[in-house]
C-alpha cells in the first residue's frame, strides 16, 4: 500500500508518520510519498521524520518530492494538509476582521471564507489530478476550512473525498475522560458541519450519560468545552458545543480579548514556526528535539484567543489526549483498507443525515466506514436553533465556492455579508476590499 502526503512540509506530517510507523506492516504499507510546492519545507521536515525512524529503529523509506504526479503515482490514500498563502495569508486572514470589531479566526467567519476563496481553487485542481492520476485512491482532506472544501472538492473525487477534523473526536474523548469512561463503550450523538457541531447525546445503552454531565459544574470543570462554555449556557443549549462555535457564542468577548493587545494566533504562529523551518542542517535527532518542543509549545498556546476572552487559564494538561489528528486520519485508512467497520465523525456528503439539508451537502456527522467507503449515520432532526446556523452557513459556505470558482466579487461579498458574524454589508465589502488588497492570490484571482 502506497500513501501520498500533500503538503508534506507541513509541520503536522511527524505526527502522522509516527502513526504510519507504527502501523506499517499491519496495513501493509510499503510506500510514502511527501509532495510539497515548497522544497526548503521539505528539507526541513525530513531529518525530523529520520529521527523518528532513528528512535523507533524501523524505516519506511519514504520519497519527498515537488513533482505531484510523482507522488500519486500508485497512491492508494491521499492525506492532504496545504496551506494557500502560508501562515503570512493567515495573518491577513484574522487581522482584517479584526480591525473591522469582527472575529478573526483561521477557519470561523470572514477569516475562514478568505481562506477558502484562495483555497478552492487550488484544491479543485490538485484533486482533478488525483482523479486522474491515482484515481482508485481515496482522498483525506485535512486542509481548511474543511468541510468546505471537501464539498468543493466532491465535483472530481466524490464519495472518494473524507474530509477529517480531530476536534470532534476530542470533545468525545474529553468527554468520555470526564465520564470516567472509555469512549469505545458509548454512542456520541454529534451533528453539524466542520468546526460547527453539537454533541447532543453520550449514549451508553439505553441511558444518556449527556444530561447528568451538564448538572455537574465540577465534571465540567474538567474538560475544555466545559470550561470554555460554561455550565450555566451548556445547560441552556442542553448540548456540548465544538470548542469553534465559541467564536459565535462568544464572539464580541473574543474581539475584545484580541483588540486588548493578545496577538492573533496566526501572529503568534508566524514566529514560532519560523524559527523551527529557519534553522537548517539539523542533525536527525536535532531536528526532531526542536520539532517536539515546538510543537508542544504550539499544543499549549491553542485556542489562547478563546481562554482569554473566557477569562480561564491555559488549556489543561491533557497529557491523556494525544494522537487526535494522526490517529483520527490511520482510523479511516485502517476501516477502509483492512475493511474494519468503525464509527467515525468525518466530513462526507449529507445524503439524508441530517433531512433540512440536501443530499450533496457535505456534513460532519459519525459515519460508518468500511471497505465500501464512508456512510453518514441518520441524525434526524435537530434542535432549531443549531438547525437555522447549519443551514445559514452552509449556505455562506456554498456562495463562497461559486464565489471562487467564478472570480465573482459580487459572490464573495454577499458570502461575507450573509455571515452571522458580519454585522453589516458595509463592514462585508471593506473587509473584501482590504483582503484583496493584502492578498496577492485573491487580488489575482478576482481582477
Ligand atoms: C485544530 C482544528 C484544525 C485547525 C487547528 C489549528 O486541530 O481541528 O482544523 O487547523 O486546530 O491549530 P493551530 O495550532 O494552527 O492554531
Ligand atoms: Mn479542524
Amino acid at each position: 500500500m502506497k500513501i501520498a502526503i500533500l503538503g508534506g512540509g507541513g509541520f503536522r506530517v511527524p505526527m502522522v508518520y509516527g502513526a504510519l510507523l507504527a502501523r506499517a506492516e499491519q496495513l501493509g504499507l510499503d510506500a510514502v510519498s511527501l509532495y510539497d510546492v515548497d522544497e526548503c519545507r521539505l528539507g526541513q521536515i525530513r531529518p525530523v521524520l529520520v529521527g523518528l525512524e532513528e528512535e523507533r529503529g524501523t524505516t519506511l523509506a519514504f520519497t519527498a518530492t515537488t513533482s505531484l504526479d510523482d507522488a500519486l503515482e500508485g497512491a492508494d490514500f491521499v492525506f492532504c494538509a496545504i496551506r494557500v498563502g502560508n501562515l503570512e495569508g493567515r495573518v491577513v486572514d484574522e487581522r482584517v476582521p479584526l480591525d473591522e470589531g469582527v472575529v478573526g479566526q483561521e477557519t470561523t467567519g470572514p477569516g475562514g471564507l478568505c481562506f477558502a476563496l484562495r483555497t478552492v481553487p487550488v484544491m479543485v485542481e490538485l484533486a482533478g489530478r488525483v482523479a486522474e492520476r491515482a484515481p482508485g485512491a481515496w482522498f483525506v482532506n485535512f486542509t481548511n476550512p474543511a468541510g468546505l472544501v471537501t464539498e468543493a472538492i466532491r465535483t472530481e473525487l466524490g464519495d472518494r473525498a473524507i474530509g477529517i477534523c480531530d476536534s470532534p473526536a476530542g470533545l468525545c474523548r474529553r468527554v468520555a475522560g470526564a465520564l470516567g469512561r472509555r469512549p469505545q463503550e458509548l454512542w456520541f450523538d454529534y451533528f453539524g458541519l466542520n468546526h460547527l457541531g453539537w454533541l447532543r447525546g453520550v449514549h451508553d445503552g439505553e441511558r444518556d450519560l449527556l444530561p447528568g454531565l451538564l448538572a455537574d459544574d465540577d465534571l465540567l470543570g474538567s474538560f475544555e468545552e466545559g470550561r470554555l462554555f460554561g455550565g450555566e449556557w451548556l445547560r441552556t443549549l442542553g448540548m456540548i458545543p465544538n470548542e469553534y462555535l465559541f467564536f459565535y457564542y462568544f464572539a464580541s468577548d473574543t474581539v475584545g480579548a484580541l483588540r486588548s493587545g493578545l496577538q492573533t494566533r496566526a501572529e503568534f504562529l508566524l514566529r514560532q514556526q519560523a524559527a523551527f523551518y529557519g534553522e537548517n542542517s539539523r542533525t536527525p535527532g536535532a531536528a526532531l528535539e526542536a520539532w517536539r518542543a515546538t510543537r508542544r509549545e504550539r499544543e499549549g498556546t491553542y485556542f489562547a484567543e478563546a481562554h482569554a476572552a473566557a477569562g480561564i487559564d491555559g488549556p489543561m494538561d491533557d497529557a491523556e489526549d494525544v494522537g487526535g489528528y494522526e490517529g483520527e486520519a490511520l482510523a479511516v485508512v485502517d476501516a477502509i483498507a483492512s475493511n474494519r467497520q468503525r464509527v467515525l465523525i468525518l466530513d462526507t456528503a449529507n445524503a439524508s443525515s441530517l433531512p433540512f439539508l440536501d443530499a450533496h451537502a457535505v456534513v460532519e456527522v459519525p459515519c460508518i466506514v468500511d471497505g465500501t467507503g464512508v456512510r453518514p449515520v441518520a441524525v434526524g432532526e435537530v434542535p432549531g436553533h443549531a438547525r437555522a446556523l447549519v443551514e445559514s452557513i452552509k449556505e455562506v459556505e456554498r456562495l463562497t465556492i461559486r464565489a471562487a470558482l467564478t472570480r465573482s466579487r459580487e459572490l464573495a461579498v454577499e458570502a461575507l455579508a450573509l455571515h452571522p458574524l458580519v454585522p453589516s454589508v458595509n463592514t462585508a465589502r471593506r473587509i473584501f476590499d482590504a483582503y484583496a488588497g493584502s492578498h496577492a492570490e485573491l487580488a489575482e484571482l478576482f481582477s
